[in-house]
């Protein structure tokens, strides 16, 4: 049984489809056959550190969505040197048609859940990862219904704190099985043990790591899949850790 993690925040910028990338990209290392579902539908961009550009992305999710293209079909392998297992990847377009069509008209949460579960079962994934739109509009919480485990990812700011509170509520509400947070972009200054020991408290949720603010990461800038580029580095690491987690809450 597929094993799906949804990774959210409730601000933008957080860092989701670089985390969601890297850790694909773990899971993969292990043997893992992973799904990534790009479902930030309004701002695409996850297919850019899998070493796509918007015009590769010729078959997408909106396809399926909006024109009932079978979801297996809109799914690109895009695992390079991340095996021995495979990363598929469902993108989202670039087409600045397709971006406005979902600001007018939004899309069926029901389409999209049925997907997944299609998409899981045809290409046998162990576990698909979901990247997210921040905040939580419908179409997010509905997305969250499917999950098994919520990442929330949040920088250690006051704005993110507040809006990680409420979707934790809001989580929980849902009954969502596993709620786990991530600290993302911790300067240095700040000691990350201290930093993810208070996240902890504060949300009485796992805090699965505390990541530093990385100068290689931002040196980077999208244009690879991080654990790929430095797999020495201990970012990487923690990706890693965070891999084995999930895979020992059943992905
Ligand atoms: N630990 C880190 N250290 C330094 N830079 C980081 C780190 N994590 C992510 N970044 C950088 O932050 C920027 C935003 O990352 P990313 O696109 O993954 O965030 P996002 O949450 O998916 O954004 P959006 O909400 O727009 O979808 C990118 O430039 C990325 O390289
Ligand atoms: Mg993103």
């Amino acid at each position: 049984m597929v094993d799906v993690v949804c990774v959210h925040s409730f601000r933008g910028g957080t860092g989701k489809s670089n985390l969601t990338a890297n850790i694909a990209a773990q899971l993969a290392r292990r043997g893992h056959r992973v799904g990534v579902i790009d479902t930030d539908i309004q701002s695409p961009g996850i297919h850019v550190l899998f070493g796509l550009a918007g015009d590769d992305v010729t078959a997408s999710l909106n396809d399926h969505l909006w024109r009932g293209r079978p979801i297996s079909e809109v799914a690109h392998d895009v695992t390079g040197d991340a095996g021995p297992g495979r990363i598929h990847l469902v993108p989202a377009s670039t087409q600045p048609g397709e971006i406005s069509r979902v600001l007018r008209e939004g899309y069926d949460a029901q389409v999209l859940i049925r997907g997944l579960r299609t998409l899981a079962d045809e290409l046998a994934l162990d576990t698909l990862l979901i990247d997210t739109h921040p905040g939580l509009q419908e179409e997010t919480l509905l997305s969250l219904v499917v999950a098994d485990t919520l990442l929330i990812l949040l920088r250690p700011d006051r704005q993110d704190y507040e809006g990680t509170g409420i979707t934790v509520r809001i989580a929980q509400d849902l009954g969502v099985p596993r709620t786990a947070l991530v600290v993302n972009k911790v300067p240095p200054h700040l000691d990350s043990a201290r930093v993810a020991d208070e996240v902890a408290r504060t949300y009485d949720r796992p805090v699965l790591a505390a990541l530093p603010h990385s100068t290689e990461m931002m040196a980077l800038a999208s244009a690879g899949v991080f654990a790929l580029h430095h797999p020495e580095h201990p970012l990487t690491a923690q990706f890693a850790a965070m891999a084995g987690y999930l895979r020992g809450a059943g992905a």
